[in-house]
């Protein structure tokens, strides 16, 4: 018998407050961790928050399987892109995708904006997801037959209509292999929306999407666990989301747009990329 989704729903919810919620009560060992590269960090608050985040999940669900941001994944191969998957499975398969703290170097400098992001696939194509970010306090939820919602309030997608009156959130790819000149998306974008915004969370970025505050985003070298949760809630809130390319290690480049502005600002970054 299949799992009902919003027993999914409930199950994520309580193991992303959970998660969150444990970060943030050890704010002060922020800065605790295993280790420090130049652009990036890993807190152990990262490590003890996925495995709490993954024993509420196996508590209720001990079967199903978990992919979680702190496990080696650097091996796995990219598969080709299918329209509306996430990550290609078989068809009853159930996978729990768990980024514990997304803007970890947010996190471990004080800064507010970060959050637990838990996404389901359910053969490869996401059926629930939740964005909790505990020092503001917002949950963002859906599923693939309810509305996206924001504590409890159904949110929705901006109607902005052209790139030059959109909000893009994006990030910084730091890509060694050179096959993403530093800066050329961010240099595109910001050439032609009328803003560009890197405020280092991902997941939280395409919830403001979701939520109508801003009208697309788009970022090369994220991760499968950085966009699973947040690519259903934009899609539930009337949104568009579109992985553009697959990489080896659950790498992605990804865009999620109010709709609107979505071709206008691909044929920007495909620009940008090489690929027009
Ligand atoms: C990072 C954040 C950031 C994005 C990076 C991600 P992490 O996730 O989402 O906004 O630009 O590509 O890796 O490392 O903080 O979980
Ligand atoms: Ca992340």
């Amino acid at each position: 018998m299949s799992t009902p989704i919003d027993k999914l729903l409930s199950c994520a919810t309580a193991a992303a407050r959970k998660a969150g919620d444990h970060a943030l009560a050890n704010l002060d060992r922020r800065r605790d961790a295993d280790a420090i590269t130049h652009h990036d960090v890993k807190l152990k608050l990262d490590v003890e928050c996925q495995a709490i985040a993954e024993s509420v999940v196996r508590e209720i669900f001990p079967d199903h399987t978990i992919l979680g941001e702190e496990d080696d994944h650097s091996s796995v191969a990219p598969p080709a892109n299918e329209d509306g998957v996430l990550w290609p499975m078989e068809a009853d398969e159930i996978l729990w995708v768990i980024d514990p703290i997304d803007g970890t170097v947010n996190f471990s400098h004080g800064m507010p904006r970060w959050c637990c992001s838990i996404g389901i696939l359910k053969g490869g194509r996401p059926v629930a997801g939740v964005v909790y970010a505990p020092a503001s306090g917002e949950l963002y939820a859906a599923t693939c037959d309810s509305a996206a919602t924001c504590n409890g309030k159904a949110i929705h997608v901006s109607d902005t209509t052209a790139l030059e009156q959109s909000i893009v959130m994006t990030g910084v790819d730091r890509h060694k292999d050179g096959s993403v000149p530093p800066l050329s998306v961010f240099n595109a974008i910001a050439n032609t929306a009328q803003r560009p915004r890197i405020m280092g969370v991902a997941a939280l970025d395409m919830c403001s999407v979701a939520a109508g505050q801003a009208d697309g985003y788009m970022e090369t070298g994220i991760f499968l666990w950085d966009v699973a949760a947040a690519a259903l809630i934009v899609q539930q809130a009337g949104g568009q989301v579109e992985i553009l390319k697959r990489e080896p290690g659950f790498r992605l480049q990804c865009q999620a747009t109010n709709g609107p502005i979505h071709e206008e600002l691909k044929g920007v970054v495909m620009g940008a990329l090489g690929r027009a």
